[in-house]
Formats: structure tokens, sequence, C-alpha cells
């Protein structure tokens, strides 16, 4: 299979852990006979420092000639006093909204080996954690309307949250079609006790629900639900919602798994070209140390096989080999436990590869 992947490494751990996805790819590639054209390209807070914006036009032209986009962060407190314009988030959300990934696909899955590296009480993690968080990705608040303004001697600042019935209806199609492959219920959070958008989304979701009578349907608010998912995890199965509570949540749900540097992500739209992500940042406090966890990032690449290029059994593969791995005591620091093996950022890359290689087909 040929196939052109744009790479973006963007800033912080950004190019060390995408350096640890791409030996991973390129050992896939020589297993299986595969051809990849890796394309580097530009954005984020380094495309600030050499273009002055975060998403030069090239950058965004080469993602949309590429059939799929890896990603790995943005963003850093170097660039916090830039005109919010040319932020390198800017980029990220321009890339989602540009392709038309309103799908974002978050998993919350706990590895049996890591059950101790959870920060729940033993007897929660027992009951299982595995749930897929799916986060509408470029519509509400993110997007609206923002404006700071002077109003009587003063600033003002607005950012406007909006859906129409078409954002939440495709959206709700994903998370049901999503529960289907799945165990079959969908816990739709909103905060409709308050907001008008969640009324909206409320409303929609369960007309969309109607179509899928096999799926059960239950709505939480945001407030609990983010006190749900330490109290009781197992009772999800995919958690539907949109964007800002999506992000917020996403990020509580991969830490009780351990951490949030183990948690991939696929960013998906109507086309086959999606966008693959670790859920976590560029990890400022940690860059250039070589410490960072690329298990996240790895996952990321190994669902881009899959979603992107129907790879299922090599997608498999690096996951079986993530597993195999962590069985074999390895960690990186954000994991590590007594009595197990810590390695580097670059020796957890070499090891996954290793894995794979002396796994039978
Ligand atoms: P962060 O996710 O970068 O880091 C939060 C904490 O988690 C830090 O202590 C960090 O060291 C740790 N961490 C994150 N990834 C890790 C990994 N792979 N291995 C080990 N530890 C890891 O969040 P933040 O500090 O709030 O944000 C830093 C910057 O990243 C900000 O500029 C933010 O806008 C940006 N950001 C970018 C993305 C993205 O590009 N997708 C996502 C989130 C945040
Ligand atoms: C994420 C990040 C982004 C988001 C930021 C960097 C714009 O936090 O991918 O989770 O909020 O979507
Ligand atoms: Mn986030």
């Amino acid at each position: 299979m040929e196939k052109r992947i744009a790479l973006i490494e963007g800033d912080g751990i950004g190019p060390e852990i995408l350096a640890e996805a791409v030996k991973v790819l390129r050992c896939i590639e020589e297993r299986y006979g595969h051809h990849f054209t890796y394309v580097p390209v530009c954005a984020g807070g380094c495309a600030i420092d050499r273009y002055g914006t975060s998403l030069p036009k090239e950058s965004l032209e080469a993602c949309l000639d590429s059939d799929s986009v890896l990603l790995a962060a943005v963003g850093g407190p170097k660039w916090d006093g830039v005109d919010p314009s040319i932020r390198p988030e800017k980029a990220l959300l321009a890339i989602r909204k540009e392709l038309g990934l309103y799908a974002n696909l978050r998993p919350a899955r706990i590895f049996s080996q890591l059950k101790h590296a959870s920060p729940l009480k033993e007897s929660i993690v027992e009951k299982g954690i595995d749930f897929m968080v799916v986060r509408e990705l470029i519509g509400g608040v993110y997007f609206g309307e923002k404006k700071t303004e002077t109003v009587e001697g003063e600033l003002r600042a607005s950012d406007q949250m909006a859906y129409s019935e078409h954002e939440i209806r495709r959206i709700a199609h994903t998370a049901f079609q999503t529960a289907r492959k799945r165990n079959g219920r969908v816990i739709s959070v909103d905060k409709a006790n308050v907001l008008d958008t969640s009324r909206l989304w409320r409303k929609v979701v369960h007309e969309v629900a109607q179509e899928y009578p096999d799926v059960s349907c239950t709505d939480m608010l945001v407030d609990n639900a983010a006190m749900q998912i330490v109290k009781d995890p197992s009772q999800f199965d995919v958690l539907v919602t949109e964007n800002m509570f999506g992000d917020i949540l996403s990020d509580e749900a991969s830490m009780i798994t351990g951490s949030i540097g183990l948690i991939p992500s696929a960013s998906l739209g109507e086309s086959r070209r999606g966008m693959y992500e670790p859920i976590h940042g560029s990890a400022p406090d940690i860059a250039g140390k070589n410490i960072a966890n690329p298990i996240g990032m790895i996952l990321s690449a190994g669902l881009m096989l899959k979603y992107a290029f129907d790879l299922d059994e090599e997608q498999k593969r690096i996951e079986d080999a993530v597993e195999q791995v962590l069985s074999d005591g390895y960690r990186c620091a954000d994991i590590m436990e007594e009595g197990k093996t810590q390695l580097s950022c670059s020796e957890m890359g070499d090891q996954i590869v290793k894995t794979i290689r002396t796994m039978s087909r």
C-alpha cells in the first residue's frame, strides 16, 4: 500500500514523540510491505518563529494533499504573548476545521498491566475502565464569535457558544454507530439545566436515538459526569459531548487509566482523510529531556492505520506490542512503579519496534 502522511511535530515534546511513532511506522512498512511517504509539515509555535504565522498556507495545503495527518502537539509558554490570531493552537483548530474533522474519538481504556498506575482505588479499577469519549470537534464555544471590547471604561470579553441541529446530528450518529460496535450504550453529556445549546443538543440526540433502537441512550449533566468518571467509570461505554466539555472530560478520563501520555485519538470527518493525535499537549515542563511517554502518539499512528488505511491487522500489531512491552515490565517516567524498568522516550520507541519485529504473524 502507498500512502502520503503529513507529519506535524509541532512544539515541546512533539518532535521527540513523533520520531518514535515514525520508527514504529517504518517497522510496519518493512514487515508488511507497505510504502509510506512522510511529508514534514511546519505548524504551531515553530511556524510562528520561522514564518510569522502558526499555519502557513503551504502547510495547510500539504495536509489537504496527504492521505492522512499525524500530529504530535503544538503550543507552549514561549508563544503565550503572541497575537491570538496567530497562536500555535490556532493552527490545530484551523486544520480540524478545514479538513471538516467534526468527530474526535478518545478511548479511555486501562491496560491490565497498569492497574496500579491508576490513581483510583483498586475496587473501582477492578470493575473495568473501557469507554470511548466522542467529542464534537469543530463547533461550540471554540468557534463562536469572539470579542474583546471596552464597555463603560472597562474591558469586556465574550466567546459565543453555538450549535446547529446539523452539527449535533452528525456527531450523534457517530456516537450511536460507535456504540453499536461496542456495548450498545450511549451517555450524552450536556448542561441542559442552564444552556440553550445543551437543550438543543439533548433534543437532537434523542431524535437520532430513535434510529438506533438497539442502542440505549441516557442523558447526564456535565458536572455529574465529571464526578461519575472517578466514582464509577465502568458505567460508561460511549460518552458523547460537545467540544469544550469533551476536551475537559477526556483529560480526566485519561488520567484514571494511568497517564495522559497513553491516550491516542482519531479526528474524523466525512472524507477518509483524518488527523491522528495524542490527546495531551506539548508538555513544556518535560520537553527536551527524552522522558515523555510516546505511547499515546504511537497508538495514534496505529489508529491512523486502522481508520484511514483499513490496516486493521497492522494496528492490532502495534497495540499488542505496546501491551507486551508493558507486560515485560517496561515503563516511562509518568507510569513508573517500583520493580519495573524505566525507559526514556526513545528507548520506549525502540522497545516497541523490537517487540513488533519479534512477534510472530
Ligand atoms: P499538557 O498535556 O501538555 O501537559 C499536562 C501535564 O501532563 C504536564 O505535566 C506534562 O508533563 C504531562 N504530559 C503530557 N503529555 C505527556 C507525555 N506524553 N508523557 C508524560 N507526561 C506528559 O498540557 P498543558 O501543560 O496544559 O499544555 C501545554 C501546551 O500544550 C499549551 O500550549 C497547550 O495549549 C498545548 N496543548 C496542545 C495540544 C495539542 O497540540 N493537541 C493539546 C493540549 C494542550
Ligand atoms: C486538545 C487540546 C486543544 C483543544 C487545544 C490545544 C486547542 O487541548 O486537543 O485536547 O482544546 O482541542
Ligand atoms: Mn485538551
